[in-house]
């Protein structure tokens, strides 16, 4: 328990929500907040999105922008906050997933207006596989949105995960009043064209007093008590422990864009978000207060401008301490391995770093040696799981169009899957190569990337599959369905049986007509379609 100290200080989290809902501007109020950043406006990163350029060239220019915020290290209230950042657009959806692998709970950001929306309800669905505990910001309420009670019983709903408001707005819209803190009993009020600033906290421990409606008059004096009284009859106290297991998730409600609820979120984000927690490795479960270093990499990027092809693979510390220049045990290669400018993120600055702990990230130069999930230890062989592959959307058979480059497209087509630009799929017993993707753009990324940097030219055809599931079972019984199903049947890179469902209609058929055989959303054989 060498780092005790270190490791209770540390809590790494990333900031989730469909496009446009504020994570941006949450993720701004924080580094403010935080004091890495001095001015608003300075956050750009996500902005990309808004575009819905094609232009992919300029895009990787954005993400490029986009890696010195990968990870936004900050202080509040002596804790170190580690912000992961993830991309906005959802081509990049399945970069989000696996950062989500690397942090220990996460802030959900909601828009009150629009409600639970699509590509939140995937983001959460990754949470609540790793039972990542979650905060939900309700944001947008200076807009005319969903009634908040709508809007918890819509959270619990879809998003599958209890609710509990810790705070409560009163009106919204136009008429927005302010929030009534539920845990410590105090108003935050409102005032339209006003940025707000939590200062201004009003202690109101008694709702029957007359001073709530000289504060915001007597109708919604009266219906913030009903509401009360309908939320104290419904909740019981809030138990940290069910939030920190992933069942509960704390609701706050606010308006990110003029700063207003989230000094309340961040003070009780540092109170109960979990500092670094174990993690499973293949042999054993690793705990964060060991003395021995390991770690893995979730995530590399490359840059595709042939003028600065470089490749940061980003580690996750799990336990232990990394140091500068100290060999370490790559354990899929078999080999030790050194780093003498690894870098950490703090105020935005790029610094290089002499020793790191738990819950930290750090930034390595690599040169084609990590992919991910890649782990290292101080020699001993483990290798950290939980960081699976999940379901492309878009399935494209890769075209070859000079035979005389197939070496270079095959070893070019393997790194890019590595870095987890794209997913790759082999035909059963056969050689046609499939690659699976969140979103269009990374076909032309693979394109671009196959053609620049190792001289190989292709193409894609249009696949009709929607989905790939894993398959598992008995051999004879998988050996049959194989023969039934000839052409949907693959192999991941691991060798892993895969079949690619046409649609939810051909995969409940077959989920049907073969019982016996067990379909999977995720590579690692743990999440099994429900
Ligand atoms: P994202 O990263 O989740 O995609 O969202 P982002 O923060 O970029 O916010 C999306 C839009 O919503 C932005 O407006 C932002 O100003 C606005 N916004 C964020 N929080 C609030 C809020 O509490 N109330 C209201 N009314 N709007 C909010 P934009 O016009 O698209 O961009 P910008 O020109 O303002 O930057």
């Amino acid at each position: 328990m060498k780092y005790a100290h270190e490791i209770e200080k540390r809590k790494t989290f990333a900031i989730i929500s469909h496009p446009d809902a504020g994570k941006t501007t949450l993720t701004e109020k924080f580094l403010l907040f935080g004091g890495a950043i001095q001015t608003a406006g300075a956050v750009k990163s996500n902005k990309i999105k808004k575009h819905a350029t094609s232009d992919f060239m300029e895009i990787e220019r954005q993400r490029g922008i986009s890696v010195a915020t990968s990870v936004m290290s900050f202080e509040y209230r002596d804790k170190l906050i580690n912000l992961l950042d993830t991309p906005g657009h959802k081509d990049f959806a399945e970069d989000t997933y696996r950062t989500l692998t690397a942090v220990d709970s996460v802030v959900l950001v909601i828009d009150c207006v629009k409600g639970v929306e699509e590509q939140t309800q995937r983001l959460m669905e990754v949470c609540r596989m790793r039972s990542t505990p979650v905060i939900i910001f309700i944001n947008k309420m200076d807009r005319d949105g969903k009634n908040p009670f709508d809007l918890l019983e819509e959270v619990e709903k879809k998003l599958n995960i209890k609710t509990q408001p810790l705070s409560w707005p009163i009106n919204m819209g136009r008429d927005f009043k302010g929030v009534y803190n539920i845990h410590n009993k105090s108003l935050l009020t409102f005032g339209a064209h006003q940025k707000a600033t939590d200062d201004d906290l009003i202690p109101l421990p008694d709702l029957s007093t007359n001073e709530i409606v000289d504060i915001v008059g007597e109708k919604d004096a009266a219906s913030l008590r009903e509401d009360m009284e309908l939320i104290n009859g419904v909740y019981e106290s809030f138990d940290k422990n069910e939030y920190l297991s992933g069942d509960l998730a704390p609701v706050f409600f606010g308006s990110a864009v003029n700063n207003f609820g989230i000094k309340d979120l961040l003070d009780t984000f540092v109170q109960i978000a979990p500092s670094p927690r174990p993690r499973m490795t293949d042999v054993r479960e690793v705990s964060a207060q060991e003395d021995k270093f390991s770690g893995f990499i979730f995530k590399i990027h490359a840059n595709i401008d042939p003028r600065h092809r470089d490749r940061v693979a980003f580690l996750r510390i799990c336990s232990g301490k990394f140091e500068r220049n100290k060999f370490f045990h790559h354990v899929r290669l078999d080999k030790n391995v050194r780093f003498s400018n690894p870098y950490t993120f703090l105020a935005r600055e790029k610094n290089v770093v002499d020793d790191a702990y738990p819950g930290d990230v750090v930034g390595l130069f690599d040169t084609g040696n990590f992919k991910i999930g890649d782990t290292l230890t101080e020699g001993e062989n483990m290798t950290y799981v939980g960081i699976p592959s999940f379901s492309p959307e878009i399935f494209k058979e890769l075209v070859n169009n000079d035979p005389m480059k197939t070496k270079q497209m095959e070893k070019g087509v393997s790194q890019l899957t590595d870095e987890g630009v794209a997913q790759l799929f082999t035909q059963h017993g056969g050689n046609r190569k499939i690659i699976g993707c969140v979103g269009d753009l990374q076909f032309e990324v693979i394109q671009y990337r196959l053609l620049q940097e190792y001289g190989a030219a292709c193409s894609f055809r249009t696949l009709p599959y929607y989905k790939a599931c894993w398959i598992k079972g008995e051999s004879t019984i998988i050996n049959d369905f194989i023969r039934f199903k000839q052409n949907n049947i693959v192999e991941d890179k691991e060798g892993n049986l895969v079949y690619l469902a046409e649609s939810e209609w051909y995969l409940n058929t077959e989920r049907r007509n073969n019982p016996a055989i067990k379909f999977y959303v995720t590579s690692d054989f743990k999440h099994e379609l429900p």
